[in-house]
């Protein structure tokens, strides 16, 4: 029997099975408003066999965008633009997540198929970055951000709490929070990019500040039946990684007590120069750590989108859930040839019925 085609239950939110199709931003947003883009990427994502899909990093203001085409949910009206794409994710059994995002330092980049660098001075799509201290994340991304004040602190925590009160709105059912990456909350924890000599830099309990008063503070509007997850980067793969991961476990346990039902296991990106394991699953035992010493439901990328590999992770216990990204961008049906090629019984049945009464039965 396979351990990736069991369901999973999150508090009141049970997935069909273990796969799911982690954050992935599209680029195609305009001034932050998604389109029919984004309704015929996800409702094709949602078709092919998935329990989650999450959708891409939305910006909780303007200046969180990583590029002129990101996502937004700042204001009502960006939020409405996602019901459709809510609809037909359920339409398709899948369960509706979004991730909510604020970029920081890393903000006002160029699209990845345009440069994926910063937006050059002078040039009037770009914007002013801000960051807990004004230090460049570096190599393509060298522009300097402004540190942030304490109001730029309470407003930016305050967004992410008003995009959470739209997401539930427009009927997510699965927030993740995204505290990942290098982005605003990352750069907080990280002493390469926090040197604040204020209550929010520092220790490590002032660098965790910001994102354990953001995750208090979403979970009062986030319904307490509905899955509140956050997207971590536990290891910089900088050399001092058994410190990092020590510090980011006994941060996971802290979001756990806040109120977070389950982690998204992931890198820090912090800085330019490192030197990443990449290979097929390498997340996978940095992931069973945090699963088995925070005791908290683990999900992880990178690596992990072939069928064998899924299926082996789960059943070892190394994840609950696997994010399997760039291979649904290869075939949005992946979660069904996976089935298929573990011998799930009635394999066809990951997909909805009208495609699945007619490749069972011929
Ligand atoms: C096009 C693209 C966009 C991405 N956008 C996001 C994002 O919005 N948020 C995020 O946390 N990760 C993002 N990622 C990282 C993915 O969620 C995932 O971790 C990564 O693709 C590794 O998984 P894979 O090896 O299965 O592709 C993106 C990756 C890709 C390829």
């Amino acid at each position: 029997m396979s351990a990736l085609f069991q369901p999973f239950k999150l508090k009141d939110i049970t997935l069909r099975n273990r796969v799911a199709v982690p954050p992935m931003c599209q680029y195609m947003a305009v001034d932050g408003l998604v389109n029919d883009w984004h309704l015929s990427h996800y409702a094709g994502m949602a078709r092919g066999g998935a329990g989650l899909v999450i959708v891409e990093a939305a910006a909780v203001s303007p200046e969180g965008r990583i590029t002129p085409g990101c996502a937004g949910i700042w204001n009502d009206d960006l939020a409405q633009a996602f019901v459709p794409v809510v609809e037909a994710i359920k339409a398709a059994g899948a369960v509706p997540g979004i991730q909510i995002a604020h970029a920081g330092r890393k903000a006002s980049a160029n699209r990845p198929w345009e440069g994926d660098d910063h937006i050059a001075e002078g040039d009037a799509r770009g914007w002013q970055t801000i960051a807990p201290s004004a230090i460049a994340f570096g190599g393509n991304l060298g522009k300097v951000p402004r540190a942030m004040t304490l109001d730029d602190i309470a407003r930016v925590r305050q967004d992410f709490v008003d995009a959470a009160v739209r997401a539930r709105d427009v009927g997510f059912e699965w927030l993740e929070l995204h505290f990942a990456h290098g982005y605003l909350a990352q750069s907080f924890f990280s002493a390469h990019s926090n040197q604040r000599d204020d209550i929010y830099g520092g220790s490590l309990e002032n660098r965790s500040r910001f994102l354990l008063e953001t995750l208090k503070a979403v979970r009062e509007v986030w319904p307490e039946h509905l899955a509140l997850t956050v997207r971590f980067g536990v290891i910089e793969f900088d050399g001092r990684d058994e410190e990092t991961l020590r510090a980011s476990i006994g941060l996971v346990k802290q979001f756990k007590d806040a109120g977070m039902d389950m982690i998204s296991v992931s890198m820090g990106f912090t800085i330019p120069d490192v030197s990443i394991p990449w290979g097929p699953a390498f997340m996978g035992p940095i992931a069973e750590r945090v699963r088995k010493q925070a005791d908290v439901p683990v999900s992880s990328a990178w690596g992990f989108g072939t069928p064998e590999i899924a299926e082996r992770v789960v059943k070892d216990q190394q994840l609950d859930v696997v994010m399997v990204g760039k291979a649904h961008l290869a075939n949005p049906h992946w979660a069904y040839f996976a089935a298929k090629e573990l011998k799930v019984d009635r394999a066809s049945w990951t997909l909805p019925a009208p495609y699945a009464h007619w490749l069972e039965r011929y």
